[in-house]
């Protein structure tokens, strides 16, 4: 899959009103590994993996791709939202050629019902939308998951399609930047 190649990285950490965004750190690895292992994360993104497979094999620092934020809240690590790019060969695109920047993100067990999610995935948008400012975002869950669903209303995603994929039904969204037409 390609990756976000020519974007400027790491950021600048990005400030919202109770987080901070940042470059994943070497320190976040336990809070991935939670993240990982845990039912209540991974419902909709293909189920746990086991802890001990996780401490094994999950590098000991950040990969530094592009496009992987951490999510910190009083200091703490709370999870990730991650823009990639969308593979062509799968369904749900809003341009012929694919490859849009789809955004995805998770939240601690322990940290749910505070909103996170949306306050995180409002200030990531802020982000694209400065140093890709012409780029569509799009974003794929299953509509069985009721809270991302409303955090992507929330951060003004529309609609464009649904489909079964991984035998769940899908839904495809996009937020245009600023400007656009269409
Ligand atoms: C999506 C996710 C980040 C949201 O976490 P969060 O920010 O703590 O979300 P909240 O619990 O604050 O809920 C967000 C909104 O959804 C609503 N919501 C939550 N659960 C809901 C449910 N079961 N049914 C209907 N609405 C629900 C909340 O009421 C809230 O809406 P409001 O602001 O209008 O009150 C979190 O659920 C998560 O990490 N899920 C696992 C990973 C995942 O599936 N990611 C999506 C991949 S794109």
């Amino acid at each position: 899959m390609a990756d976000l190649d020519g974007v400027p990285w790491p950021p600048a950490p990005i400030r919202t009103p109770r987080l901070l965004l940042r470059r994943p750190a070497a320190s976040d690895r336990d809070g991935v590994i939670e993240l990982l292992c845990s039912e209540a994360a991974t419902r909709y993104l293909g189920g746990p993996q086991s802890r001990a497979d996780l401490s094994l094999t999950l590098p000991q620092g950040p990969t530094g791709r592009p496009g992987v934020f951490t999510i910190e809240a009083n200091r703490q690590f709370v999870g990730t939202v991650s823009f990639d790019r969308r593979d062509a060969s799968r369904p749900g695109h809003v341009r012929a050629s694919g490859l849009e920047i789809e955004v995805s993100y998770a939240v601690l067990p322990d940290e749910l019902g505070n909103g996170y999610g949306a306050e995180a995935l409002a200030g990531a948008l802020g982000w694209v939308a400065q140093v890709m400012p012409r780029e569509p975002v799009v974003l794929c869950t299953q509509t069985a998951n009721r809270a991302s669903m409303r955090v992507a209303e929330q951060a003004g995603f529309l609609e464009v399609a649904r489909f079964e994929e991984f035998d769940a039904e899908q839904w495809f969204g996009v937020r245009q930047p600023e400007g656009a037409t269409a």
